[in-house]
């Protein structure tokens, strides 16, 4: 959006939480082109009903913008906001549309769920009540991605410096754990036919108890300086909330790849998922919905991964023919309850350097 007067003459001004302020900046950055603002009712509808804007173009998780019922009924259609968070102001919004989503029709088409349990539905309903839509313009990078400036990079950035790397292919890897040896052996396996790997952790709103992004930021550096090739890996900051909504939020993750520069995107086990709401595969079955050529990425599907005392390396049920028994079952979610209660994960599960990095990280936190 521009503007040609002055923004200190803007009076309206609105309070946005974490999970807006990350969103302003990466609709403004173009990490969610197609998107230049908030989504209007249509386009919201049509994001839930059919997985695409309204124009067709595919878009799989809703990007709003919440207010209460008493913020939005000051405010008038076509005025100018200032879009404020703990007394700075962030950007500006060209209110066009207000509107009231059916939130148990959200959960129900992003989540699959209307549990209150499941993170993504709790904060959906926490939120509040009227969505603001219109174009944005982003005035200042919140604060958070300051803690991460040297890997802060934007869409132009990265596509500049694999331009400059030569990289023809790049797959992107999507992730809110640390790096354990499952994710390692993956991003190997891509990485043998692709040119470079772009490491893109979300470190946006996340959790509880998922490891704070801060820790993890240290737990890739030291991995990454130890065990991968330092010619062949970028490593960048994904600001992003976590929504916890698995297949949609698997679409949504490869797209903003795409717009980062990536030709290919890794989806394994249970992509974005939380408890049991999901199917192991579900994240991978619900591209067979879209055509390649429309989603613009090429999607790499993984098997569960593990580690096979028989073969004595990483392996999946394609490449490895002993029985379960043999077989160390990784997840990110074990490795954070083996820390929790002390115990130091054995090193097929984890490098011995990043679990050493995310306890002095957990103690100190
Ligand atoms: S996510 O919520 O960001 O998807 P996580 O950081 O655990 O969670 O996963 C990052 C990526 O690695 C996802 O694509 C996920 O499917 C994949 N993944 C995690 N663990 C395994 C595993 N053991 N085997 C195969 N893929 C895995």
């Amino acid at each position: 959006m521009e503007l040609n007067f002055d923004y200190s003459t803007i009076t309206t001004e609105i309070e946005i939480d974490v999970m807006s302020l990350s969103d302003l900046e990466l609709i403004a950055n173009g990490a969610y082109s197609p998107l230049q603002g908030f989504l209007g009712k249509a386009d919201y509808e049509s994001v839930l009903e059919n997985m695409r804007l309204s124009n067709g173009v595919i878009w799989s998780i809703p990007i709003t913008l919440p207010v209460c019922e008493k913020v939005a009924e000051k405010l008038r259609i076509g005025e100018i906001i200032k879009l404020k968070h703990k007394n700075d102001t962030y950007g500006i919004l060209e209110l066009i549309e207000m509107y009231t989503p059916n939130k148990l029709e959200e959960a129900k088409k992003v989540y699959q769920t209307t549990d209150e349990n499941h993170p993504g539905v709790k904060k959906l309903f926490e939120r509040p009540n009227v969505y603001l839509a219109g174009p944005i313009t982003l005035l200042k990078i919140p604060p958070k991605e300051r803690i991460f400036e040297q890997y802060y990079k934007t869409p132009l950035e990265t596509r500049n410096e694999f331009k400059n790397n030569n990289w023809e292919t790049v797959v992107g890897f999507q992730t809110r754990n640390p790096i354990h040896r499952a994710h390692e052996y993956i991003q190997k396996a891509a990485l043998e036919t692709v040119d470079g790997l772009f490491l893109n952790p979300l470190v946006g709103e996340t959790k509880s108890d998922d490891i704070p992004a801060t820790i993890r930021m240290k737990s890739y550096e030291v991995l990454l300086k130890n065990y991968y090739p330092d010619d062949r890996v970028c490593l960048a900051v994904f600001p992003a909330a976590m929504r916890y909504a698995g297949p949609k939020e698997a679409i949504f993750h490869a797209l903003v790849r795409k717009n980062y520069g990536c030709t290919h995107f890794i989806v394994g086990r249970d992509h974005a998922g939380v408890g049991n709401y999901y199917g192991t595969f579900d994240a991978q079955k619900i591209f067979t919905q879209l055509s390649s050529e429309e989603i613009g990425i090429m999607i790499l599907g993984f098997e569960h991964s593990f580690y096979c005392t028989k073969c004595e390396n990483m392996a999946t049920s394609k490449t490895c023919p002993h029985n379960k028994e043999d077989h160390l079952h990784l997840s990110g979610t074990k490795v954070r309850e083996m820390l929790r209660k002390g115990i130091i994960p054995p090193p097929q599960f984890s490098r011995p350097e990043v679990i050493e990095t995310l306890i002095n990280g957990l103690k100190d936190s």
